[in-house]
């Protein structure tokens, strides 16, 4: 293992001003997001949506670090036959690569899920490293419930997610480690936030066993938010209080940096909560974004497949990247939105 390479990438991956853009959607959810705008999740239709997004020059020069693709799309080519990996790397940002095969019903553990893909993964990692991958994604869902989690399901779930940071490591690939805490339930922010210590607690202590480098890793959370059902929602001034105080109690300094993700909150909620984080500043971290919905839901309406759109698809991806760019750094202003709209 090449730490000073590792954290080179990482460091990177959090540029100032900069963030992910999660387009790693499995073929099951891609048809989901097509289905709702009308278009056939075809492997070219699936090709074209995600190359527009690359092809914005803008947007990924100045505010994409890096692009977290599906294993369909590192091997897949531009319309024009170029690699698309290497349009993402032209552009001036990392191609990156989700290794998770999903999340499966844990045993005795009702409505509590693993994700699964440990078997074989050191030489997928290496095979994805010849694709162009300078960084995975392994991502763990903990869902909030009556008597959920359980210790069984957030000792698994660490348990894997460190063994896969290990092995990234050892490949010579820079581990993104998400931990998502979903907001599906009622609960209220102080639920969350107890889950996502716990949690987070569990993580850091299996990845110190695993002997998991943390300079050469980013980590993936969710922000201490309510459920999306729950009748008490947080203002975005206690969302940000709340999540950089329990991120500075959990999260080494040691670690480059925190990439969000944005998991169900609107495009704006997640801009606005990323940028009142940086306003408080003084963080050990960089704090940005590893949005897949927040980044994408307006592109995906505004192309809804058609090839006259692909210009105002770009301007609309363009538009929340910037956005997001500028709240990685505390610069977001509300009037920024009204001028674009
Ligand atoms: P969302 O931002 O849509 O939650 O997606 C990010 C991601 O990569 C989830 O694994």
């Amino acid at each position: 293992m090449n730490l000073a390479e590792l954290n080179k990438v990482a460091t990177a991956m959090v540029a100032p001003g900069r963030g992910i853009l999660a387009a790693d959607e499995s073929s099951g959810t891609i048809k989901k997001r097509f289905d709702a705008i009308g278009v056939e999740s075809s492997a070219d239709n699936r090709r074209d949506y995600r190359e527009l997004m690359f092809r914005a020059n803008e947007a990924m020069s100045k505010y994409i670090s890096g692009v977290i693709l599906y294993d369909e799309t590192i091997r897949q080519n531009a319309k024009d036959g170029t690699p698309l990996v290497k349009v993402i790397e032209k552009a001036g940002s990392l191609p990156g690569i989700k290794v998770d095969k999903g999340a499966q019903p844990l045993p005795m553990c009702p409505g509590e899920v693993i994700t699964e893909g440990l078997d074989g993964l050191g030489q997928r990692l290496a095979e994805y490293r010849g694709l162009g991958a300078k960084f995975a994604k392994w991502r763990a869902v903990i869902d909030i419930g009556k008597d959920m989690p359980s210790y069984a399901c957030i000792m698994t779930n660490a348990h894997a997610l460190a063994r896969y940071a290990a092995l990234c490591q050892q490949e010579g690939i820079v581990p993104i480690v998400e931990p998502e805490v979903l907001m599906d339930g009622d609960h209220d922010i102080d639920r969350c936030y107890t889950i996502t210590e716990w949690v987070l607690n569990t993580v850091f202590e299996q990845l110190y066993y695993q002997r998991v480098a943390l300079e050469g890793m980013v980590l993936k959370p969710n922000m201490a938010i309510a459920g999306k059902k729950c009748p008490k929602q947080a203002s975005v001034a206690e969302v940000a209080d709340k999540t950089v105080r329990l991120l500075k109690s959990c999260v080494p300094a040691s670690v480059p940096g925190i990439a969000f993700l944005s998991g169900g909150q609107s495009d704006a909620d997640a801009t606005a909560h990323l940028d009142a984080m940086n306003k408080i500043g003084g963080l050990p971290w960089k704090l940005t974004f590893s949005y897949g919905r927040a980044l994408q839901a307006a592109p995906q309406k505004a192309w809804s497949g058609k090839t006259e759109n692909v210009a105002a698809a770009q301007r609309a991806f363009t538009h929340r990247a910037m956005m997001n760019g500028l709240a990685s750094l505390g610069q977001w202003k509300q009037d920024l939105e009204k001028k674009a709209a």
